[in-house]
């Protein structure tokens, strides 16, 4: 159980996959980055809301080096996180590029005070673990300097890395796991204190939240068979992630077969596969305050 977040999740636990998917994602996350570092100010502002492992201010902290240089601001609820993410961005800041990181709680209407005004703020797959999304919206949208973009990453199309049959189990197990994944994500969304619904998407959040100029995009993730070691090792671990977090919404035969395919000692093991891939798309949605 998580001591920092809302969610019950052991986010620390969950560094090494964190970690992959960075590296995995960053091909496709390079040019967001540029895309939205092009029309900041000199040496601005950047704020990566829940940054966990720090794969996307890697990104930022690259683009800011290419230019004049500026501030990389790294925030997450879990220690262990953010202490990663300093080391990897620092690791990647030229030197007009400075790097501060600070612990901070999404939830928490009191943010402002410890996390600069931001030119740039970003908080990728986070927003949607805090009971009251519009609200952290709105609190995410009072950190920005006047002319500032908020942009966030949630939704868009789910990764997919497995062939329909397998040699072992029922065919269709991906589908299975992201069904059982989808229905662990609503309990986890009605667990969370303070939990309220916000029954709409997410430009109309960032015009609620008083932004103008709400556009999305997509990124598209697509890494093709027969993959990397890498993707394999990642593979095998989503799998095994997405069993045990929604294990209870499968079937006794399904968890049998995820079982077999993450015993590295068994035949059916899919870090032995050349036919893996990652396939999916990230969505990103920005707002600019005025
Ligand atoms: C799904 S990970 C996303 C990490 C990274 N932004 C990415 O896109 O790969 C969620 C991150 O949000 C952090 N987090 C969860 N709840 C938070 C909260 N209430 N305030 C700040 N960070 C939070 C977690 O510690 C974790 O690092």
């Amino acid at each position: 159980m998580s001591a920092h977040t809302h969610d019950d999740i052991d986010w620390a636990d969950r560094l090494a996959q964190l970690r992959m998917a960075d590296t995995l994602d960053a091909e496709a996350l390079a040019p967001v980055a540029r895309r939205l570092v092009a029309g900041l100010p000199e040496r601005p502002v950047v704020v990566d809301v829940g940054c966990g492992a720090g794969g996307m201010s890697v990104l930022f902290a690259r683009e800011l080096g290419r230019r004049d240089g500026g501030t990389v601001v790294l925030v997450d609820a879990t220690p262990a996180l953010l202490a990663e993410a300093r080391r990897v961005v620092s690791a990647a800041a030229a030197g007009s590029v400075e790097v501060v990181g600070q612990s901070g709680d999404l939830a928490d209407p009191e943010l402002a005070g410890r996390v600069p005004a931001a030119d740039l703020m970003w908080a990728s797959g986070v927003v949607h673990h805090v009971g009251d999304q519009q609200a952290a919206l709105r609190t995410l949208a009072g950190l920005l300097r006047p002319g500032g973009v908020l942009a966030i990453a949630e939704g868009g199309l789910e990764m997919r890395c497995l062939p329909w049959e397998l040699g072992v189990g029922r065919p269709g197990l991906e589908p299975r796991l992201l069904a059982a994944r989808a229905a662990w994500f609503a309990r986890m969304r009605a667990g969370i204190s303070g939990s309220v619904a916000m029954p709409y998407g997410w430009t109309r959040a960032l015009r609620e939240a008083g932004l103008e100029d709400v556009e999305s995009f997509g990124a598209l993730i697509d890494h093709p068979m027969p993959g990397s070691d890498l993707l394999r090792e990642y593979v095998v671990h989503r799998v095994g992630w997405l069993a045990e977090s929604a294990g209870e919404w499968l079937d006794a035969d399904d968890r049998d077969t995820v079982a077999a395919l993450t015993d590295p000692e068994g035949p059916d093991f899919l870090g032995r596969r050349d036919d893996l891939f990652l396939f999916g798309a990230k969505a990103i949605h920005c707002g600019r305050l005025r």
